[in-house]
């Protein structure tokens, strides 16, 4: 299994994209996918061997570096190019800031419930401030939204874990994605054909199952591709998680597994289609 590390998106007032920027200027740098190439390639560019801490801007920069040096001797290793096609790069994002958070531990879950070749990071939303189109006017987008756009970026499919609030998505997750979608013609680079599920653990009976729907016309407006081959909905989390956030009930890492099996096959059949 391939852990990644759990990545907080870094408070700051400084901006790095201004209103009218695209991905194009900077995903020359930063994204494999920004002019229009096929997504879900980026493993050719980082060679399976990123480093898990560090940004994805970072390790992709790296293995940029790396692959220029197998070029200037002429070869890449095949052995190397094999793991890399294979390798599944998905990006879980936490819609929840509470340190013990159901949602968070369910991601952690799944990274080890997931098979070898599939790389599982966690993003969180701290540092992400509320959406105010004066201040992305005055300053652009926010540290905390370019890093997350980064990893999402350098993600081949989103799986988002949504809490439950009064029976709909949590403010602080659709503010993330807000932000995410701007500036909106960036909106096909950031999220256009990537493959992004939905599951969502929740103290009631419910396991999220309103949350969970009402993501369906965001991610439609975003022109994601929606899994839609498995549900899974924790219901009574705090019957299914023990103190330390472990996922105890082993009849739902056994559904979690296969959830995150099933996308991960969805992820791979977008990939090769
Ligand atoms: C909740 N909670 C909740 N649960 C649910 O099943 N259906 C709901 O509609 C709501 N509504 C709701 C509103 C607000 C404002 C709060 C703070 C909480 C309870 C919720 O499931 C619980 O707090 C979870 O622990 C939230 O997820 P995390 O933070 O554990 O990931």
């Amino acid at each position: 299994m391939s852990v990644g590390a759990e990545s907080v998106a870094r408070n700051s007032t400084k901006s790095n994209l201004k209103p009218g920027e695209s991905a194009a200027k900077v995903g020359d740098l930063r994204n494999p996918h920004a002019d229009g190439a096929k997504r879900g390639r980026a493993d050719s560019f980082t060679g399976g061997a990123a480093c898990h801490h560090r940004t994805s801007g970072a390790h992709i920069r790296d293995a940029m570096a790396s692959v220029m040096l197998d070029n200037e001797q002429g070869h890449t290793p095949a052995s190397s190019r094999n793991e890399a096609r294979q390798m599944i790069r998905i990006l879980g994002i936490s819609g929840s800031l509470r340190a013990q958070s159901y949602n968070t531990a369910l991601l952690r879950a799944a990274q080890s419930e997931a098979d070898a070749q599939i790389r599982l990071d966690i993003a969180t939303l701290h540092g992400i401030p509320l959406y105010d189109a004066d201040l992305e006017a005055r300053e652009g987008l926010p540290a905390a939204v370019v890093a997350l756009r980064e990893q999402v970026m350098a993600s081949d499919g989103l799986i988002l874990a949504t809490p439950e609030y009064n029976n709909g998505i949590p403010g602080v997750f659709k503010n993330a994605i807000d932000w995410l979608s701007r500036p909106a013609n960036d909106i096909p680079a950031v999220f256009g054909n990537r493959p992004v599920a939905v599951l969502g653990a929740s103290a009631g009976g419910f396991g999220t199952v309103l949350a969970q729907n009402d993501w369906l016309p965001v991610l439609k407006t975003l022109g994601t591709r929606h899994y839609s081959g498995g549900r899974l909905l924790v219901a009574r989390a705090g019957q299914v998680f023990d103190a330390q956030g472990e996922l105890t009930d082993a009849g739902m890492r056994t559904r979690l597994k296969e959830f995150v099996g099933g996308f991960a096959a969805f992820v791979e059949g977008l990939r090769a289609g």
